[in-house]
């Protein structure tokens, strides 16, 4: 098990290169099966679940070439339209497969992923949504089964806003028969970068971006190029780090307007922040001043940073209430917050921070991938050394984070 042996105190300085989207490249990875033809994409990002992708599409007959940051892949040999548990149980974006392979195969086996440590995640929405497409679907042994002669185009409301929801039924009414109307869709970033590369291959896509989606389907998808947006999740968090460590950072190959909400929150904590073009500067003097968090559906405050926000809180000055809508138990970084000195009290979804001078380090546990990317922020503000169990959850969503941290001056190291 690898931990990381964090040095707090060193203010982060300099300037970091912002990776492709994790939460882009795993639907648009599974588009790949749409199409016999090449999916060429680029600015992918190095990361444990992207690779665990690739190993599921490779295992299904998708063929890959690969070059440092982008991959090339061909559908047109995919002859094993299953999703076996053991791939799924690891990674629960495996579920975005049900969607092209229905469509394209008419026939699926998707594992129902299990629950998850921030919740139960289940995946009603998306099969109730195939089924209103005409798919037959059984539960077996934990398993999803889909047949369908071809999908057709169906009116599908989300009684629960959902972001791989979405992407699934959006991929899968590319191919469907007629028009596909999703409504109460998720507007987040990486649904129109997915409809960005599937209209790259001839889907007829609308409306993305806002809360209804309108998809015409058409008889194949031919094969495209396509670059993945820049992580508003990774630029977030470093923001957030050089917030709370009163550093002077530089974002580079990130976009604002994706992250307006987090970029509001820095502005009230204290921060100053000038954007130019595909760079965010970040500049902190003094103390942050603590600020109020609730998350929801973008554009709100997104709940992959509520974690890396509340750490920020944990120094600030003055107290501050964070509610958690969208997961029913993403608060487990609490108690490790707790072991470093923090003041926490959570009542339901909701936790109050009271803000401390200072943190004293300590050893931790990761338990999910934002609580560890929290516990990294708050290991470089506290005084002394913080050790970080369990950092394999980090692996899988952030690219290489120790050497971008060290390359900003953290007192940073991974000890196996
Ligand atoms: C996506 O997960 C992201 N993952 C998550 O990022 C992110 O936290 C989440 O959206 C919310 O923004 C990827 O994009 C790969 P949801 P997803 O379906 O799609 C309920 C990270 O850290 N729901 O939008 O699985 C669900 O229980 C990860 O990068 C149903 O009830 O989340 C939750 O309460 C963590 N039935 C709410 O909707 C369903 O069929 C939102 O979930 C589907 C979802």
């Amino acid at each position: 098990m690898q931990k990381l042996a964090i040095q707090g105190g060193a203010p982060l300085r300099g300037e970091v290169r912002i990776s492709g989207a994790k939460n882009a490249a795993l639907p648009i990875m599974c588009a790949s099966l749409l199409t016999a033809e090449t999916l060429h994409l680029t600015n992918l990002p190095d990361l444990h679940d992207v690779g665990t992708m690739r190993k599921l599409l490779l295992q299904m007959g998708v063929t890959a070439e690969m070059a440092t940051g982008e991959v090339t892949f061909k559908g047109d040999g995919v002859t094993n339209w299953e999703a076996p548990y053991d791939m799924v149980k690891t990674m629960r974006a495996a579920i975005l497969v049900l969607g092209p392979l229905v469509a394209r195969f008419g026939d699926a086996k998707v594992s129902l992923p299990g629950g998850c440590a921030i919740g139960s995640r289940p995946v009603d929405l998306h099969i109730k949504g195939l089924q209103a497409m005409g798919a037959e679907i059984a539960i077996e042994h934990g398993y999803i089964h889909a047949k369908a002669k071809r999908l057709k185009g169906a009116r599908i409301f989300f009684d629960i806003v959902s972001v791989t929801g979405t992407e699934n039924l959006m991929m899968a009414a590319t191919l469907a028969d007629g028009v596909t109307v999703l409504e109460n869709a998720a507007r987040e970033p990486e649904v129109i970068d997915l409809a960005d590369c599937l209209r790259a291959m001839g889907a007829q896509i609308s409306g993305d971006g806002t809360d209804t989606v309108t998809i015409t389907g058409v008889e194949a998808l031919h094969g495209a190029t396509h670059r993945i947006m820049p992580d508003r999740i990774e630029s977030g968090t470093f923001l957030v780090a050089a917030a709370a460590t009163g550093g002077s950072v530089t974002l580079r190959e990130t976009r604002a307007d994706i992250l307006e909400t987090v970029l509001e929150k820095l502005s009230e904590a204290g921060a100053k922040i000038k954007v130019d073009g595909d760079s965010i500067h970040l500049e902190m003097t003094g103390r942050p001043k603590a600020v109020n968090v609730r998350t929801a559906p973008h554009p709100a405050f997104p709940t992959d940073m509520q974690a890396q926000f509340m750490a920020l809180n944990c120094i600030a000055e003055g107290s501050s209430m964070v509610v958690e809508t969208i997961f029913e138990n993403r608060f487990m970084h609490v108690q490790e917050l707790r072991r470093l000195g923090a003041q926490i009290d959570v009542e339901g979804n909701t936790s109050v921070v009271k803000g401390v001078d200072h943190l004293e380090g300590a050893t931790v546990m990761a338990t999910d991938l934002r609580a560890s990317a929290c516990l990294v922020i708050a290991g470089l503000v506290a005084q002394g050394e913080t050790v970080i169990d369990r950092i394999y959850h980090l692996d899988r969503g952030y690219e290489h984070i120790e050497s971008k941290l060290s390359q900003l001056g953290a007192n940073i190291r991974r000890i196996k």
